[in-house]
């Protein structure tokens, strides 16, 4: 019986790659992300690239119980069980803490960490039953360090840096090894909306002069998800080029 995986925000960027890592590795990706029109055309994509049954995709906003509630049972309805969930979805924000209003804090901090909360509950009871299984976080160096004007993508993404310990925790005598991919810039839509003089400025920051492209991100997913990585739970992954350190 092939693997199964759910990835979030898995039609563009990092999250693309990862559902192409996967299917390419033989495993089963149910894909989520909230564009559902561009979900739908990825979807017709990898199905005639890949086999279509270990292909499926479901439109969902990863910040809403009902939503993630209607993924897990459409992944039920498509694969057997469970082997992995990569929360992969997350949004941006600009600003210090006295120019962000009170709906960006609250959206941010939805989607980049009550998400997880959510997709935990609806999936990690079948993976305790079975004793077995794996979640990946995409976090960011944006919560090991501060960035000027990030306070909330700062604030999100350090809660899941110390998330991951308390989720390795409370299920490793499960078997469900819980570890964060902690990506530096990388060349995604999202970082791409950045002027060229930005990403020039990034490039240069970092010792190995480049930036990190999805596909390395999306193989450190992969890894941390499949039995290579057996004896690594609780840790932060930086997948940077150095650029933090
Ligand atoms: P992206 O913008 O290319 O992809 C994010 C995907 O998430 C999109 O397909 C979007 O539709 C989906 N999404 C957004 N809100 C959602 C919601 N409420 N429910 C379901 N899906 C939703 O971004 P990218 O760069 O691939 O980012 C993926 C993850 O990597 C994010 O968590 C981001 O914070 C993180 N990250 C990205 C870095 C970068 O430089 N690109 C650096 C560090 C972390």
């Amino acid at each position: 019986m092939n693997n199964t995986v759910v990835i979030t925000g898995s039609v563009s960027g990092i999250g693309l790659s990862a559902s192409k890592q996967f299917l390419s590795n033989g495993w089963n990706v149910m894909m989520a992300d909230f564009n559902g029109s561009l979900g739908e055309q990825v979807y017709q994509e990898l199905s005639k690239q890949y086999t279509p049954e270990r292909v499926a995709f479901q439109q969902c906003d990863v910040s809403s119980t009902e939503s993630v509630d209607n993924l897990a049972q459409a992944t039920h309805r498509a694969f057997d069980h469970v082997d992995s969930v990569i929360n992969n979805a997350g949004i941006f924000a600009k600003g210090a803490v006295h120019e962000l209003d009170e709906s960006t804090w609250d959206r941010v901090m939805a989607t980049d960490v009550k998400s997880i909360f959510l997709t935990t509950k609806a999936f990690v009871p079948e993976m305790m039953e079975r004793k077995s299984g794996t979640i990946v976080n995409t976090s960011s160096i944006s919560g090991l360090q501060g960035d000027y004007n990030m306070a909330v993508y700062n604030a999100a993404k350090g809660a899941v840096v110390n998330l991951v310990r308390a989720m390795a925790l409370d299920y490793g005598a499960y078997g469900i090894r819980v570890n964060n991919v902690n990506p530096g810039p990388t060349l995604t839509p999202m970082f791409n909306s950045n002027p060229q003089s930005v990403i020039d400025e990034f490039t240069q920051a970092s010792p190995l002069g480049r930036l990190v492209h999805p596909e390395d991100i999306a193989r450190t997913m992969y890894f941390l998800a499949s039995d290579e990585s057996s004896p690594i739970t609780g840790e932060n992954i930086p997948v940077s080029a150095g650029f933090e350190i």
